[in-house]
């Protein structure tokens, strides 16, 4: 299926994020339909895109809620996902985002460090609570991604390293208010080569016997998430291949009987069904390049000018010869920039440009930089009733 905009796109101030949420809710139901034959859980990750309606939908097709601060878990409660379905991770929490998330008796602390063992300990003896915790082990696999988005390798900050493992059991011993439930990775994020899954299910198998060789068994295994897109095909690939990524696991990772797997997606249930749109502002002709300029920029959609991301940029209101444009921002930076050589049909002042793949770390990421004003969100499909907190 080709894209196409809603009929009202071309009377609406621009630029605007447009969601397709029948495209989320197909994603949603192959997501779920590849996790539940296998008993994984899918938690979707907040940071990915934490617009109510989208979150509406996620819990409409039972997911449950990876957190990654305290205003997400709150999020994640305010519009309608159960306590015991939410997990909050994270290598920083603060202790008012701790106390909040144990207030709620969520269902686990992904913890990262020693000392966060002992800060939670104490803040849930304050409140006359146990917590359950998963210790995120940095299983030191490679996930071939970019080093920005790379989160499992010993030169990062997430997790506990494995040779410190023992010393973090040793202390958990003594904090009675912790109960050891489960051990959690995530080595990245778009990460399109899937053997990695299996390194990474080898990886925590290994740490599984061990732990067990120790005395500790494992109710949960959560592996994180970070299954990529495809960027380029967005129209013919618009649902990524969850069938595959959940096979690896079955395959590779060592379930013991009853135990719980859950895995944490972000990118690949949301970023395919959201679109940045916005309007030609000028066409500029240098000596050396065309240049479309359009009224979105880094502020709506970061990825291009933080990591060098591809995105597709169409022109939906040209028919024109093709040519080559590079296709910038307005921001006062030269990294403000969504493609060089982009080929486009001949463009003008305002032609409607689309970005597309955007759902997933566009909005979340977006910032008001030259005191540009928020984007608007645009649904295509129903927006739940049940929507509690508006965005
Ligand atoms: N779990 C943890 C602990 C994470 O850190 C992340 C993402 C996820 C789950 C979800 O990963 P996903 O399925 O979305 O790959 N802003 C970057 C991506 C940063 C990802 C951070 N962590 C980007 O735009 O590419």
């Amino acid at each position: 299926m080709s894209f196409s905009l809603p009929a009202d796109a071309a009377a609406r101030p621009t630029p605007f994020y447009l969601y397709d949420l029948a495209l989320l809710d197909r994603t949603l139901a192959a997501a779920q339909q590849a996790a539940r034959p296998r008993a994984m859980h899918v938690h979707y990750a907040l940071k990915a895109n934490a617009n109510a309606p989208i979150l509406d939908r996620v819990r409409q097709h039972d997911l449950g809620a990876d957190c990654v601060s305290g205003a997400e878990v709150q999020r994640a409660l305010d519009t309608g996902f159960a306590p015991q379905d939410i997990v909050f991770a994270g290598v920083g929490k603060s202790d008012a985002e701790i106390n909040r998330a144990l207030a709620a008796d969520i269902w686990c602390f992904n913890a990262e460090s020693g000392e966060e063992l002992v800060v939670l300990n104490e803040l849930a003896a304050a409140q006359n609570r146990r917590a359950r915790v998963a210790l995120r082990i940095n299983p030191n696999v490679d996930a071939h991604t970019h080093h920005y988005i790379t989160t499992g390798l010993d030169a990062n900050k997430f997790g506990i390293g494995l040779s410190d493992l023992a010393e973090v059991l040793d202390l958990l011993a003594t904090l009675p208010q912790l109960e050891l439930v489960g051990i959690h990775a995530h080595i990245g994020s778009q990460i399109t080569n899937l053997s990695v899954f299996a390194v990474l299910s080898r990886k925590l198998n290994e740490v599984q016997t061990w732990l067990e060789d120790r005395g500790h068994t494992l109710p949960h295994l959560n592996v994180g998430g970070g299954l990529g897109i495809d960027y380029h095909n967005p129209d013919t690939q618009a649902v990524p291949d969850f069938e595959a990524y959940f096979r690896m696991f079955d395959q590779h990772l060592e379930r013991r009987p009853g135990q719980q797997v859950h895995v944490e997606l972000g990118r690949s249930l949301v970023a395919q069904c959201g679109t940045v749109v916005s309007r030609v502002l000028y066409v500029k002709r240098s000596q050396q390049t065309n240049f479309a300029i359009l009224d979105a920029g880094m502020t709506e959609l970061i990825r291009p000018a933080l990591y060098g991301s591809y995105h597709l940029i169409q022109n939906m209101s040209s028919t024109g010869s093709r040519q080559l444009y590079d296709v910038v921002g307005p921001i006062c930076e030269s990294s403000d920039t969504f493609g060089r050589e982009v080929t486009m049909p001949e463009t003008r002042r305002g032609d409607l440009i689309v970005i597309r793949s955007a759902g997933a770390y566009g909005e979340v990421m977006a910032s008001n930089y030259n005191l540009r004003e928020k984007a608007e969100a645009v649904y295509i499909g129903e927006v739940l009733s049940g929507v509690k907190q508006k965005v």
